[in-house]
């Protein structure tokens, strides 16, 4: 499919910027990301692009592509319209540091304010745990995040709304659910989602669910059964008569 595409790019820094149009040869199997690289390398030396693995697994090649979060490395130039120029600009939700790249060191801050990991004491004589399977089984999906942080940005209360302050995101959240629902955890964390991390903000639009590059069943499977937790004992009218 050897032919041209141009490319509107987004250049700039935390000062402000603009787009500037870039027209390279693109062929047949190439993701965005070779044409970003293509353009960084014959004409925009200076373009600045964060990418790692080229694989879907490290999550540094995030953007948005025709106003979508995606991964650039995995999306490929045959599933867009060249006809028109494919717009390419940093993630909305994070400072931009220049042209595609930005700040997403938030999320490390506000991942480090959920407790952490606090198994029960072993129960077999050897000093290990014994687990079901089922239960193994139902965090396995949350572990397959690549922290490419598409989530936090398609999310409107962190897009739109800037909650950053006050709510941790889809992505927070899902890790959050690793650790409430791991069958050896004993923390107890739902205090601090309702109060701390402001769960209540997500009005379950699922957008998070749908930009995930790896298909984890954000909304339903991580934040409802944490948001069930939180009204389960802030809302139970029998609970709420007995809490402390
Ligand atoms: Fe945001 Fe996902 Fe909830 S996009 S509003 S965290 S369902």
């Amino acid at each position: 499919m050897a032919t041209q595409a141009t490319f509107r790019i987004w250049r700039g820094d935390a000062a402000g910027g603009q787009f500037q149009d870039y027209t390279t040869q693109v062929e047949e199997g190439m993701v965005v990301l070779d044409a970003v690289h293509r353009i960084q390398a014959q004409q925009a030396n200076d373009l600045a692009v964060r990418w790692n693995c080229k694989a879907g697994k490290c999550g540094s090649c995030s953007a948005e592509i025709n106003g979508t979060p995606k991964l650039m490395c995995m999306t490929r130039l045959s599933d867009i319209n060249l006809e028109a120029p494919v717009t390419l600009e940093p993630m909305h939700a994070f400072p931009p540091i220049r042209d595609l790249v930005t700040d997403v060191s938030w999320n490390f801050r506000a991942k480090k304010t959920i407790k952490p990991f606090k198994p029960r004491t072993p129960d077999a004589p050897d000093g290990t745990w014994r687990m079901q399977q089922d239960d193994v089984e139902r965090v396995q999906e949350f572990r397959k995040c690549i922290e490419c942080f598409l989530c936090q940005d398609v999310c409107h209360v962190l897009r739109e709304h800037h909650k950053h302050d006050e709510f941790i995101g889809p992505r927070l959240l899902v890790y959050a659910a690793a650790l409430e629902m791991h069958p050896l955890d004993t923390e107890d964390r739902v205090s601090d989602l309702r109060h701390k991390h402001s769960i209540g903000y997500c009005n379950i639009t699922t957008c998070c669910r749908q930009v995930c590059p790896e298909s984890i069943t954000i909304t339903e499977n991580a934040i409802i059964p944490l948001k069930e937790r939180v009204v389960d004992r802030y809302f139970d009218p029998l609970k709420r008569l007995f809490r402390i």
